[in-house]
């Protein structure tokens, strides 16, 4: 039996971050921190995490400057990229039970899971989760929908005490640095008097978390499966503290 943790993001809506987020904290905690990770992507039929890596070694081995730097993080840090599994969303349950009964030495495992509630697969691996993330954008709809599937989790699954769950928390993602602050508070003082709570951590709107792995040596390297995000960059992306947030929240420590 393994001591690894289980985590997803998590919304019945789609485009909200849940893939994005996943590889961020995922890369963050593993290039820079030397947690051990893995991911499951379990978004049938697209598997676009899957897809990503795929793109990635392809752009790294096409490309002198990132082949060499692929290289030189292998000899100074020992790292191989971290493990991307295909996982048809059928067979999650089943799998993520054989990986934990495994050998393996994976200290988080995360799930990157479709953007819909319409299957019934979904609800009952989100309550085999440890901890369950819900992504949330300051629109009106997206709060009022996030909010209600966010109490389902946590009144139906966490305090009933069905399945693993340890934390449900809400992560403000997207957000406008215009937008006053005062606002944010007010949503989570209420989600407080619901029960609910999100993270501290905020992560800005900004066209950083659209941009993969680039050949152009002008392009700082941010969202990748392969490298550590560019210090410079990673500034003001709130990954750096998200990742501290979550460390402490669960945990999970390197070595
Ligand atoms: N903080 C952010 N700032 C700007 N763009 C963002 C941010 N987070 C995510 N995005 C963008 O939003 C889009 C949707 O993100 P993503 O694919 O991660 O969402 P998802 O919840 O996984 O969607 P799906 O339900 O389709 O799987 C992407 O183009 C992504 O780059
Ligand atoms: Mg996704």
């Amino acid at each position: 039996m393994s001591d690894t943790i289980v985590v997803a993001f998590s919304n019945q809506k789609g485009g909200v971050g849940k893939s994005t987020l996943t590889v961020l904290l995922a890369s963050y905690l593993y290039y820079e921190k030397g947690i051990k990770v893995a991911i499951m992507d379990c978004d049938s039929p697209q598997h676009s995490l899957v897809g990503e890596r795929n793109r990635e070694l392809k752009t790294v081995s096409e490309t002198e400057h990132l082949a060499q730097m692929a290289h030189e993080l292998l000899t100074q840090t020992g790292l191989q990229p971290y493990a991307i599994m295909k996982i048809p969303l059928e067979e999650t349950m089943f799998r993520i039970r054989q990986y934990l009964s495994g050998d393996n030495d994976t200290q988080v495992l995360f799930l990157d899971l479709p953007g819909t509630m319409n299957n019934p697969n979904v609800l009952q691996i989100i309550s085999n989760c440890d901890y369950v993330f819900c992504p949330m954008a300051a629109c009106k709809y997206d709060i009022e929908s996030t909010l209600g599937y966010c109490q389902f989790i946590h009144d139906r699954l966490m305090t009933m005490g069905y399945g693993n769950l340890k934390g449900v928390k809400i992560l403000w993602n997207k957000v406008d640095a215009r937008e006053r602050t005062d606002l944010y508070n007010a949503y989570d003082e209420f989600m407080e008097s619901i029960g609910l709570e999100a993270m501290k951590t905020t992560i800005p709107a900004s066209v950083r978390f659209k941009k993969e792995l680039s050949c152009n040596p002008k392009h700082q390297i941010f969202r990748s499966t392969v490298f550590p995000p560019s210090s410079a960059i990673v500034k003001g992306s709130g990954i750096d503290e998200l990742a501290e947030e979550f460390l402490k929240l669960t945990g999970v420590r390197n070595g």
